[in-house]
């Protein structure tokens, strides 16, 4: 096996190697090479002290060395290092080298006289006597050592160049995508001058022009941006693994790709090598030089990649999933390179000697730190799989973070032998963790200053099969925006208090503070409940002033969230509620989303928008309906299709969750699938609510999603229409394949946005 990978690395740098062999490097190390001959032999003019002092204490090492100098290479900046090297002899042996005027009485014919030091007596020194004559090394053994240093000097530039570029590709990435947001950004302004012409009238029947996609925008939507990456599947998984959409797929393609490419490159190995004899050790060791130092340059973009509070999340306005797929990609990345290199010096240990050989690394402090690291970064990668994340969240996030900390420690232990040099690449990361942990705390205090006295009011509603949890959120310093999520706490289980979970903001409901009951608002009339909208004149509001109601100083206001209980702490939830509303302690961390969550387009600025929900998804369209229906919207038409199992949440939230005056606008369109319980499905337009629920169709069965997406498509047009799926993997691959078809037949207003909520 091991001579299979040597193998096949050879094979790969062949090339290399005979470029190098071709054309040599310069001499950079002319001076370094004689010192290193001359290191290789003692001489016994000193008495009997340490290698190190003896070369500083011996005249005629020092002479040999001169003349060496002299001899072989040029004088430019032979002052320097001979500087440099008294520096040293001063610091470790307390005494300066002898002048170089030692030399002075040397002539050429003394010169040619001297005894020829060869690099085969010279390597094996502990066979060679002690030299008590000035000998001068011989011009292939100078050569050898000159090449020998510079090739090693070359790698370890080449090491730090190469992880270098790791942060430079992620540079370009985060470049291009920012370019992307501001591009949309001034799209979005000159397309809101456009509508705001005098004369125009609000709310009048326009067609979006500034959306209608270049052709060159079409082809990359329907070709890189939105398809998956193989064919359908790209939500759902494959097997115990999920496959990123395109896009994203290729990015992480191109890094690795990229991280081969600068593993596999530029190892100048040669024939003669005084450090390495062999050519397979050499290799060993500049691969595994390589792949450690690159797997290093790696661990910063690891950490900021998969933290909550990432700076590039704003930046870019690519949420956490995209992010979370990039820190992936790097961690595993990382991880291999890690393996190799460890596997490449333990390959090197055992070229060397055998089981107590290697025994006795493991006893060095850097080594087996090294080892410990590699394996639980391998102990990571494992544990990290969809499968287990999907079935086992929490023993998944625990095991992350605590063997996360115990990577950085014992790496940070394992290089601690080059005196930090690379501990550039581990500060970062403990800062990013602990600025992302000093930004949650900052998010929960923001939410509420007096953390402990947060409440919360939730109700299970067995015939919806959903958990209604409402949060006061008056205290709050950041405003809530729409598509928003928060983690929540519950603190009513000590056990469980540190779980924190996400969740979609449905809306924010508003109760008049002379009444404020909060018991009010799930026993209230929808319209009173949900704020109303007011139309505001001014352009300049933000999306966040429009989803809160402008009178929001009057009254109090709460976070409402829709929750499916699951097997964890939703169902615990959903036990504690059942039968009766319950009043918890929370903590409120958040909201999370970038501001505008699906910029550079945001949603009110498309002609048309289509949600297809699945179940408690429905949560994001809610969440966008304030500012749909706003005055600043140029939206024309809403649809949303809704596959719901439960009759009674269709009914709850038909009648609880959206405002009548937003289904009566004309502009709002609601097409209700009930796919269980059908049997009363008509329980969800009761009799004598039939104006109320204006707008909505009631069907059985679950909706045709393609067909969904055509009609739309159809009825857009050449305008623009945004298609959002937010529902189960299965549907969302639907919309998201529909979407590329609609691309294919020549819709190009057509825009894709996912709303998942896994990661
Ligand atoms: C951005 C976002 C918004 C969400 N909004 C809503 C919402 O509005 N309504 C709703 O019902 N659900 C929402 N979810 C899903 C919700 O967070 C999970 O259902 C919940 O965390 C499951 O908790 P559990 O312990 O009962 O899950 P379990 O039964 O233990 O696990 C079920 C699934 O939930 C995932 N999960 C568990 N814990 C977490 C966690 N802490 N963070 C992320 N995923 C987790 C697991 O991967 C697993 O696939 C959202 C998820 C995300 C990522
Ligand atoms: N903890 C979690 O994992 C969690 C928690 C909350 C939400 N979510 C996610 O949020 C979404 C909604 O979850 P939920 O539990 O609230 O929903 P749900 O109760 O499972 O309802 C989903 C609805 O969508 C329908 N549907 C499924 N696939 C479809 C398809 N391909 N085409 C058309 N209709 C389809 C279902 O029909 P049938 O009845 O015929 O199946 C059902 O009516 C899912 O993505 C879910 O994964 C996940």
């Amino acid at each position: 096996m091991r001579f299979l990978v040597l193998h096949l690395l050879l094979v790969t740098l062949s090339t290399k190697v005979r470029d190098v062999e071709g054309k040599r490097l310069p001499r950079m190390h002319c001076f370094d090479g004689c010192d290193l001959t001359l290191n290789y032999v003692e001489f016994d003019d000193t008495a009997r002290l340490s290698k190190k002092s003896k070369r500083c204490h011996s005249t005629l090492h020092a002479k040999s060395l001169y003349l060496c100098l002299d001899q072989y290479c040029s004088s430019t900046g032979r002052e320097d290092w001979l500087r440099s090297a008294n520096h040293t002899c001063k610091a470790t042996a307390d005494i300066w080298l002898p002048p170089w005027e030692v030399i002075d009485g040397y002539t050429p014919e003394d010169i040619a006289g001297l005894r020829r030091l060869k690099a085969e007596e010279g390597m094996w020194n502990s066979h060679t006597p002690p030299l008590h004559e000035v000998v001068m090394p011989a011009p292939d053994f100078v050569d050898r050592a000159a090449r020998t240093l510079d090739y090693a000097f070359f790698e370890m530039d080449t090491h730090w160049a190469y992880g270098i570029a790791m942060l430079y590709f992620w540079a370009v990435v985060i470049t291009v995508g920012l370019c992307w947001r501001l591009l949309g950004l001034i799209r979005e302004a000159k397309h809101t001058a456009w509508r705001l012409l005098p004369g125009g009238e609000a709310g009048t029947a326009t067609i979006d022009k500034n959306h209608s996609s270049s052709g060159t925008y079409a082809l990359m939507k329907r070709l890189v941006i939105i398809p998956a990456t193989f064919g359908y599947r790209c939500s759902q998984n494959i097997g115990w693994c999920t496959i990123p959409p395109r896009i994203q797929t290729l990015t992480i393609a191109a890094f690795v790709v990229l991280n081969i490419v600068l593993c596999s490159i530029s190892y100048p190995v040669f024939s003669g090598n005084l450090y390495w004899s062999a050519i397979s050790t050499q290799l060993w060791r500049y691969v595994s030089d390589r792949t450690g130092v690159i797997s290093l340059a790696n661990f910063p973009l690891i950490w900021l990649f998969g933290t909550r509070n990432n700076v590039l999340m704003w930046l870019t306005g690519w949420g956490f999933g995209t992010y979370n797929n990039f820190h992936r990609w790097v961690a595993r990345v990382a991880t291999v390179q890690a393996v190799i290199h460890s596997i490449g010096y333990t390959e090197m240990i055992f070229e060397r000697g055998d089981w107590p050989l290697f025994m006795k690394y493991w006893g060095k402090h850097y080594f087996w730190n090294g080892e410990v690291a590699t394996i639980l970064m391998c102990a990571l990668s494992l544990l990290s799989v969809y499968g287990l994340r999907r079935c086992h969240y929490e023993v998944f996030l625990v095991a992350h973070i605590v063997l996360s900390a115990v990577v950085l420690l014992t790496t940070f232990y394992h290089v601690e032998i080059f005196n930090g040099e690379w501990n550039i690449f581990i500060w970062p990361c403990l800062l990013i963790w602990i600025l992302d942990r000093a930004l949650r705390f900052i998010r929960i205090i923001a939410f509420n200053r007096k953390v402990w006295n947060t409440a919360a009011m939730t109700t299970y509603d067995q015939a919806s099969n959903i958990v209604r949890l409402e949060i006061p959120c008056d205290t709050t310093l950041i405003k809530p925006q729409a598509g928003a999520y928060y983690y929540v706490y519950f603190l009513n289980n000590v056990l469980f208090a540190h779980q924190n979970h996400p969740f979609t903001l449905a809306y924010v409901s508003t109760t008049d503070s002379a009444t404020r009951n909060i018991h009010v608002v799930s026993g209230a009339d929808p319209a009173l409940t949900r704020p109303t909208y007011p139309r505001s004149p001014s352009a300049s509001s933000s999306e966040s002033d429009r989803l809160l109601p402008q009178t929001m100083d009057k009254s109090l206001s709460s976070l409402v969230f829709l929750i499916r209980p699951y097997a964890g702490l939703t169902s615990r939830l959903r036990n504690i509620s059942n039968k009766t509303t319950r009043n918890l302690r929370v903590l409120v961390e958040g909201p999370y989303g970038s501001p505008n969550a699906l910029n550079p387009n945001p949603l009110h600025s498309f002609s048309s928008v289509l949600f297809i929900a699945g179940g408690s998804g429905i949560a994001i369209a809610l969440s966008h309906l304030s500012t749909l229906f706003a005055e600043e919207s140029n939206v024309l038409d809403v649809h949303i299709v809704w596959a719901v199992r439960e009759h009674a949440f269709a009914s709850d939230i038909l009648q609880r969750d959206i405002p009548a005056s937003i289904r009566q606008d004309e502009r709002f369109k609601m097409t209700v699938h009930v796919t269980q319980h059908i049997e009363t499905k008509d329980d969800v337009r009761p009799e004598g609510s039939r104006r109320k629920l204006h707008n909505v169709v009631i069907k059985v069965g679950r909706p045709d999603v393609t067909a969904a997406v055509e009609h739309a498509a159809q009825e857009a047009g050449v305008a623009s229409l945004a298609v959002v799926a937010c529902g189960p993997a299965q549907m969302a691959d639907d919309a998201r394949r529909a979407c590329v078809r609609a691309l294919e037949e020549g819709y190009r207003g057509m825009e894709y946005f996912e709303e998942s909520f896994k990661w």
